[in-house]
């Protein structure tokens, strides 16, 4: 059997930033300074494409020459097709992403879910290392991310984040875009918002651990302590390098 690579490419594709770096697969740190680039103003797949074979080619000199690339995309991907696009353009509905990266950097490129990323990522380099049993990983950022996680095994493409709750797509409600969108205080998005939707995971999955990414994951004190919840429910560590780390380790699996 062939070893398993050490070092991958990642690249995480979010809303305001395109970003990139060579990752080391036994640590989960970067070998390179991150290389960043910001989202174009429509996303389209080929002004996307054209980005992150920029940021790629900031590190081929360096990369070894069968290292993994991995991309991640903020929809549901099946078989390197992008399947929805709640938050970016919509011309990537049904398109086939791996394809298209692939054949902008002339080799073999893997794409995934950006929260199922952060999820590998902080389960093996992160917050959750070492956790067992039912680990969900939630990014609150434009919109709501989830990873699912069970003794290590990702099953992805969870995208419990538009779960209806009271009535309304849970991530209009409840990411972190929405408290800022409508001027929420910390303690009214966590009691209001927050509350209803990690108690409706916990109901429906019974998990054991919550892990809480996305930006505002850096200020979880102002939030957490206000959840009432069985679960233990903890801040994320990698907080924005997740999505690379995570893109890269998946690639090389
Ligand atoms: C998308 C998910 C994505 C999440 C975080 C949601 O709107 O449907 O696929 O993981 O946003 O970017």
């Amino acid at each position: 059997m062939a070893e398993k690579p050490t070092v991958a490419l990642g690249i995480d594709i979010g809303g305001s930033g395109i970003k990139g770096a060579p990752v080391n697969l036994v640590t989960g740190e970067f070998l390179e300074e991150r290389c960043k680039v910001a989202t174009p103003s429509r996303s389209t797949p080929e002004a996307v494409a054209k980005i992150v074979d920029e940021i790629a080619a900031q590190f081929m000199d360096t990369l070894p020459a069968d290292a993994p690339i991995g991309v991640t995309i903020p929809g549901i991907v099946k078989h390197g097709v992008v399947q929805s696009a709640a938050n970016i353009d919509k011309a990537w509905m049904g398109y086939d992403g791996e394809k298209l990266f692939s054949k902008a950097l002339g080799r073999h490129v893997h794409l995934v879910n950006d929260a199922d990323a952060a999820g590998v990522a902080e389960l093996r380099y992160g917050a959750a290392k070492g956790k067992d049993g039912l680990i969900i990983l939630t990014t609150l950022g434009t919109g709501i991310g989830i990873a699912l996680l069970y003794d290590g095994v990702l099953i992805p493409n969870a995208e419990l984040g538009h779960m209806e709750l009271n009535g309304h797509d849970a991530e209009s409600r409840a990411a972190a875009s929405a408290k800022d969108r409508e001027g929420l205080s910390y303690e009214e998005w966590a009691t209001q918002r927050l509350q209803p939707y990690y108690a409706m995971l916990e109901f429906l999955l019974s998990p054991d651990l919550f892990v809480v990414g996305g930006g505002v994951s850096r200020k979880s004190e102002k939030f957490l302590p206000y959840l009432r919840l069985n679960t233990p429910i903890i801040p994320a560590t990698l907080q924005n390098a997740a999505g690379i780390i995570g893109a890269a380790a998946l690639a090389a699996d």
